[in-house]
């Protein structure tokens, strides 16, 4: 079963979701905390970045939510669970925090969402959220929006080094739908983005695609999302302009993507489209040879006066190019003097081509390495500057579960929560094994145990190296209680409660 009850269920940020246990795919257990991340699938070719892997899982997935976890398999954090996506490190007033959409995705033929983002600080305390709660919004016709506390989507997050966040938001509305043969009073949902002071919720800009239909016509949407019997009410709107990503320029206007244009969009402070690049055609560009459709995260890097080095995921494969076109990473210069396109590198691996029918990231990396989520396909690539893969991590099963963006960074996590102890006795081998876990917690290397027969008596009975997420001791004698301490560099706090062992394990 895919989203479809969570879609039914017609929640709002705590969605209760129903989705099915997924046995196709290996989860890893542990015994003193519920967390069931995914077993990674790891294949190494080479050296890679420092940092650990970020990413969120969907659709047939066995638990909804967002996971940190190293290339060796081992969870750093869970997050509580949830429709979570696009998760990340990011910088708020020159701290690293966590972003990540909250909410609720409406699966395709839709494909959009409705929540908050919400920002972490690196105890993982909640230390805001971005929402739109006032903007006069109304969602598709088939779901109730009663319990909806803000309209954000969930194909942005991005922070700006301003302390405001761009986000996208999609709205169902009348339009006239006759120049591509749809109804003159017909549905559509119209695709917004904004910039937003993360601290005070406060809207610096936005942007209406329907505003600008007199530049970006509906007859300029690709052919391959004809009308058909969409529009004809608002649980079918036709979803012409499918925003997926914003990105700033220096001088304060912004790049967009268009899923069904096929292009990236130039947005002047004034809202008008200074240019646009389309993937078919180039738009305003000569693409010397390089062809893009369905892409997303259009990201903007090195600037200079003539020009940009534009990154983009490519998932070309979907209705487009069916199956024939891999999905690459597409690195290229865009020179605004010569209206030109040309190609810095590709990224893709060939003895392991993907065909991601949507959703997907490329994030560029430190030392020209690049990592890639592969959306509908559960694979992270990363890739070393002269373009080979180094590394793949596969979560789950193709077209099965999937990851809206997938991204690598380093991570010092130091939580505000307690180790977790699970502690029992192995009967007739006179042991007692101690299990210790501290989600979120990356700088502990040792563990050391009290126990004792007496709640409030205990004393040193091992000290052991972190060997994972979850560290086991296996101590003579029987033990009745036991506490655990975490011990690396900078932790003060790292006790957990005191607890019963109990009598069998
Ligand atoms: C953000 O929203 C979440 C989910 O509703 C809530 O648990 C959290 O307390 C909120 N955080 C802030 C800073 O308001
Ligand atoms: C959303 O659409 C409704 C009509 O369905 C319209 O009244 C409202 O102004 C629109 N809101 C935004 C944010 O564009
Ligand atoms: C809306 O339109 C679609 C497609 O035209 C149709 O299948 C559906 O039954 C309609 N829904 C309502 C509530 O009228
Ligand atoms: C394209 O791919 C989709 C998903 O794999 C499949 O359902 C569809 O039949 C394919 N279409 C063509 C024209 O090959
Ligand atoms: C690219 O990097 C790989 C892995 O480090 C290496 O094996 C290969 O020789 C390099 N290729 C080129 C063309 O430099
Ligand atoms: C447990 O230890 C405390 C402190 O040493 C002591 O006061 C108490 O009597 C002990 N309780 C039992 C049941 O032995
Ligand atoms: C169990 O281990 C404890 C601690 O090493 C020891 O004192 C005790 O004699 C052992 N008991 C048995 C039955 O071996």
């Amino acid at each position: 079963m895919r989203l479809s009850s969570a879609f039914a269920a017609l929640c709002g940020l705590q969605a209760t979701l129903t989705v099915a246990e997924d046995t196709t795919w290996p989860w890893q257990t542990y015994k003193s905390s519920p967390y069931e991340p995914p077993s990674l699938k790891i294949s190494k070719f080479g050296p890679t970045s420092p940092g650990y892997l970020f990413f969120d899982q969907s659709w047939d997935a066995h638990q909804y939510s967002v996971f940190i976890m190293s290339d060796k398999n081992e969870l750093v954090w869970q997050s509580p669970r949830g429709d979570l996506k696009g998760f990340r490190v990011q910088k708020l007033d020159g701290k690293p925090v966590l972003t990540y959409f909250n909410g609720l995705g409406v699966p395709e033929p839709f494909g959009w969402g409705y929540g908050i983002i919400q920002v972490l600080d690196e105890s993982y305390q909640s230390i805001y959220n971005v929402s739109v709660t006032n903007d006069n919004y109304k969602a598709l016709g088939s779901i109730d929006s009663s319990s909806f506390v803000s309209w954000i989507d969930m194909h942005e997050n991005t922070m700006t080094p301003d302390g405001t966040m761009l986000v996208t938001g999609y709205n169902v509305t009348r339009a006239d739908l006759s120049s591509v043969g749809g109804p003159k009073d017909g549905w559509i949902a119209d695709s917004l983005f904004y910039e937003i002071d993360v601290k005070t919720n406060e809207i610096l800009f936005r942007w209406s695609a329907l505003d600008h239909i007199d530049q970006i016509p509906l007859k300029h949407v690709q052919p391959f999302y004809p009308i058909k019997d969409w529009g004809r009410n608002s649980s079918y709107p036709y979803g012409y302009f499918h925003i997926n990503s914003v990105d700033k320029f220096q001088d304060g206007t912004y790049i967009i993507s268009s899923r069904y244009y096929c292009s990236l969009f130039k947005i002047a402070k004034d809202g008008s489209v200074d240019w646009t690049l389309q993937g078919q055609t180039g738009g305003d560009f000569n693409l010397n040879g390089i062809k893009f459709s369905y892409q997303h995260d259009a990201r903007i890097h090195d600037e200079t006066d003539d020009g940009f080095m534009l990154s983009i995921f490519d998932n070309a494969n979907s209705d487009v190019q069916n199956g024939t076109h891999h999905t690459e990473g597409i690195l290229m210069n865009v020179n605004l003097v010569t209206r030109g396109v040309s190609l810095v590198q590709t990224l893709h691996d060939p003895r392991d081509e993907i065909f991601s029918t949507s959703q997907g990231n490329t994030q560029l990396l430190p030392g020209n390495h690049a990592v890639m989520g592969y959306g509908s396909n559960p694979k992270i690539k990363e890739y070393n500057s002269n373009g080979t893969c180094v590394m793949t991590a596969q979560f789950g099963l193709d077209a099965v579960v999937a990851s809206y963006r997938a991204y690598r960074s380093p991570w010092v996590g130091v939580p505000k929560t307690l180790p977790d102890v699970f502690s029992c006795i192995e009967q007739g081998r006179n042991k007692t094994d101690v299990y210790m876990s501290w989600n979120g917690a990356t700088e502990h290397k040792m563990w050391k145990v009290f126990g004792g027969a007496n709640a409030s008596d205990l004393s040193p009975v091992a000290a052991v190296r972190k060997t994972g997420f979850e560290t086991v001791a296996s101590i003579r004698g029987n033990l009745r209680y036991v506490q655990v301490e975490a011990h690396g560099l900078g932790i003060e706090k790292g006790v957990s409660n005191v607890v019963p062992v109990k009598g069998q394990c």
